[in-house]
């Protein structure tokens, strides 16, 4: 049985991982109280001790827009601390496996993205998780490298479904960029994903693969699908228009892709079934969110 050892188990995808991966091996949950991945003596003593064969790393710098004004902090995050866990898992013979982003491309394609295209990170934080998949393919020989996309999920600090529902609860009207696509992608799924693969490590399965969930849409598709079933759930929802807005209309301090799309049939072939489609992953999180919010509530509570 694997010896895992999860760092970022508090993030949202960190959370999601916990349960998924304790079906597959043996389970050391590390949030960063337990592991801070500034700490390089940490992270090598403790590493040494604890001799996992598989290290999973979920934690990172993920504040988009904050780190243009904090790239070495994104850094050590992102880029060194990664370079770290492969020198660990190299020197244990363990196997690493790591979280990046679609932020490593600048959106210029037309097609979804392979894993094999050329890399043009448009941000700080592109750049800094860049650095990272680098380090780690020079530095271990058994890596798993994961790109995912517009992570959401019911734990963690925030996300743009949360972020939706907060605003639409508030508001009778948001405006929401529609001229960026990519694909939802439910962190349980993409957990689920990972735990699937991890057997499949000593079977030889390494390198780099993308992960999203099935399907394509903009920001603003994806208001109007979290509000169209949170409505039809009984979410208490203020919202009556989304207004579809560009880029331009709403500036932030790190450029995004205008198209984030990511091949998924590498990852498809090795896990036997393509990952669901966005929306029904998306119905599925909303469903359980109202349950784990509102589930003591009754329904009348709930329209006041
Ligand atoms: N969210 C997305 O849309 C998205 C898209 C593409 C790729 N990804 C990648 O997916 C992975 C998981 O992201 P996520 O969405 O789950 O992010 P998240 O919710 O922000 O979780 C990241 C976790 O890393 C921890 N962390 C940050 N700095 C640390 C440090 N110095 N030492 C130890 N832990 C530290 C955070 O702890 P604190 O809470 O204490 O800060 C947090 O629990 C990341 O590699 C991210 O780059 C995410």
């Amino acid at each position: 049985m694997s010896q895992i050892v999860l760092l970022g188990a508090e993030g949202q995808v960190g959370k999601e991982l916990q349960q998924a991966l304790a079906l597959v091996g043996h389970l050391t949950a590390l949030s960063r109280r337990d592991l801070d991945l500034s700490d390089q003596d940490q992270i090598q003593n403790y590493l040494a001790a604890a001799h996992p064969t598989v290290i999973v790393n979920a934690a990172a710098y993920t504040a988009v827009d904050r780190a243009e004004q904090e790239p070495d902090l994104a850094d050590q995050v992102n880029a060194i601390a990664p370079a770290l866990l492969a020198q660990a898992a190299q020197s244990l013979g363990a196997a690493l496996v790591h979280l990046s982003t679609d932020y490593v491309f600048d959106g210029e394609n037309s097609s979804p993205y392979l894993e094999s295209d050329s890399t043009r990170p448009l941000s700080v934080y592109g750049q800094s998780k860049l650095q990272g998949e680098e380090n780690i393919r020079q530095l271990c020989d058994r890596h798993l490298i994961i790109r995912t996309a517009w992570v959401y999920g019911a734990y963690g600090k925030g996300n743009f479904v949360k972020t939706m529902l907060r605003l639409g609860a508030e508001r009778t009207e948001l405006r929401v960029v529609a001229d960026q696509v990519g694909t939802p992608t439910w962190a349980r799924d993409l957990a689920q994903a990972i735990a699937d693969l991890i057997p499949k490590l000593d079977a030889g399965l390494l390198g780099t693969y993308h992960y999203t969930n099935s399907g394509v849409a903009s920001w603003y598709d994806l208001a109007i699908a979290i509000f169209t079933e949170a409505k039809r759930l009984g979410y208490p929802l203020q919202v009556e228009r989304v207004v579809p807005i560009t880029t331009a209309d709403y500036p932030l301090p790190a450029q995004r892709p205008a198209y984030s799309v990511l091949n998924t049939h590498k990852i498809t072939a090795r896990l036997g079934s393509p990952p669901p489609h966005w929306q029904q992953s998306l119905n599925q999180m909303l469903q359980d969110l109202y349950q784990l919010t509102y589930a003591h509530e009754s329904p009348d509570s709930l329209r006041r």
